[in-house]
């Protein structure tokens, strides 16, 4: 993988921020995007700046056939069967919304899911057991950060129904095994919804192969616009599936006491949609595939240990999740002795301009278990460089000399 020929399609990156480039290492939380996506999105705006899907005229059509080619693209992306399986939403959490509280769950069903969830499924969850009456059990992790499979098969019985799972870990970057947890939901009668927001990024993800049910990822942590979700439902279960929201474009006629809706996706796409965010989405798909899923996966982790190789033994640094690096993906959460989190990124922001996300990342349950207030979280992608993990590690080590030998 060309980092730096990469590097050049990124315009923040030949800016000065604070006097120096910035070493990025928040892309967990957002990447940054490529000027082929910004093209892609300028395009709508200044050649045919319509709305898809309504009017008959020329403009129109043009974005009614790009928004199609995207869907299109995006369902070979996760390999759907259908371009009808893709809908799109304004992130994963809308998504996640969908399925948790539209699937048709009822009072007595139980859903499963991790014990470090993002609130994205957490808080849903929640909301089923108080507005729906489900119950929810939470899996415990093995004690090294690891999904706990035998744990799983002790939470499952025919009363669940869905399996909500993290696949990939915002705060670790740990990934858990797809095809076993699926195959295990499925063995009981549940359905599998992944929250792939951390895995679509960098993983190459066949839904048809792991016979996924349901799935959900955002655009703007795959070098795609903010404001652009992307729900996957399988053909057989989308008649089932109940839209967060009505209204128009959504029906296919209304009288004044009744209405019809459109199949899926149009049903889950009610209101005047983000075309360019759309069109944008397809580019970024478009720039991940030309890499290669498989490269980037290896040049995350790549990174990933050169920076744990660097910090393993450095008095007062801990990681949080496996030790591992190659279970981490791209991310490199930690803590050091005698600093807040927070303290961290303030400071590597100050000294070294290193971008960096520090806090509880949205999983509060997961740091109460811990009985710790977060971390910080590094995250590299496909334009981070050897260099960049050389400084951070350098970075975080001379602050623990500094710092976790006070009293
Ligand atoms: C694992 C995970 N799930 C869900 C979300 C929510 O994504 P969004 O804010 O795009 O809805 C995030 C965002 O960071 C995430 O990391």
């Amino acid at each position: 993988m060309d980092v730096n020929r990469i590097r050049k399609d990124f315009d923040v990156l030949s800016k000065e921020a604070g006097g120096k480039v910035p070493i990025y290492f928040d892309n967990a939380c957002q990447t940054f995007r490529p000027r082929q996506v910004v093209d892609a999105m300028d395009e709508y705006y200044e050649s045919f700046p319509a709305c898809a899907g309504r009017s008959v005229h020329k403009l129109a059509t043009e974005v009614s056939l790009r928004c199609d080619s995207v869907r299109t693209r995006v369902a070979d992306f996760f390999g759907a069967e259908s371009p009808t399986e893709i809908s799109f939403m304004k992130n994963t959490t809308e998504g996640l919304n969908t399925v948790i509280l539209g699937s048709g769950l009822r009072k007595g069903d139980e859903v499963v899911t991790t014990d470090y969830e993002h609130n994205s499924v957490h808080v849903p969850v929640l909301e089923a057991v108080k507005s729906l009456g489900v119950r929810h059990k939470v899996i415990k992790s093995s004690s090294d950060g690891t999904f706990d499979l035998d744990s799983f098969h002790s939470a499952m019985s025919k009363k669940v129904r869905l399996v909500a799972v993290c696949m990939t870990s915002n705060v670790t970057g740990y990934s858990l095994p797809a095809k076993e947890v699926a195959d295990t939901a499925h063995a009981y009668g549940a359905k599998i919804l992944f929250d792939a927001a951390q895995t679509a990024p960098s993983m190459k993800i066949d839904v048809r192969a792991l016979r996924v049910d349901y799935l959900a990822a955002s655009a703007h942590k795959m070098c795609g616009p903010s404001g652009v979700g992307m729900l996957y439902v399988r053909a057989e279960l989308a008649d089932r599936l109940r839209p967060l929201m009505f209204g128009g474009h959504g029906v296919t006629d209304t009288n004044y006491d009744s209405f019809e809706l459109l199949p899926a996706p149009e049903k889950f796409e009610t209101g005047l949609q983000n075309y360019s965010g759309i069109i944008g989405t397809g580019a970024a798909v478009q720039y991940l595939n030309n890499i290669g899923m498989d490269e980037i996966r290896a040049h995350e982790i790549g990174l990933n240990r050169k920076i744990t190789q660097a910090l393993m033994g450095v008095p007062g640094v801990s990681v949080v999740g496996p030790g591992d690096p190659n279970l981490r993906g791209g991310i490199y959460s930690f803590n050091v002795k005698g600093l807040s989190a927070h303290d961290v990124a303030m400071i590597l922001d100050n000294s070294k301009n290193i971008m960096m996300r520090s806090g509880m990342h949205c999983c509060h349950p997961y740091f109460h278990a811990l009985g710790c207030d977060g971390c910080a979280r590094a995250s590299v992608y496909i334009y981070n460089t050897e260099e960049e993990a050389r400084v951070f590690a350098e970075a975080v080590s001379a602050l623990a000399n500094k710092f976790s030998k006070r009293p």
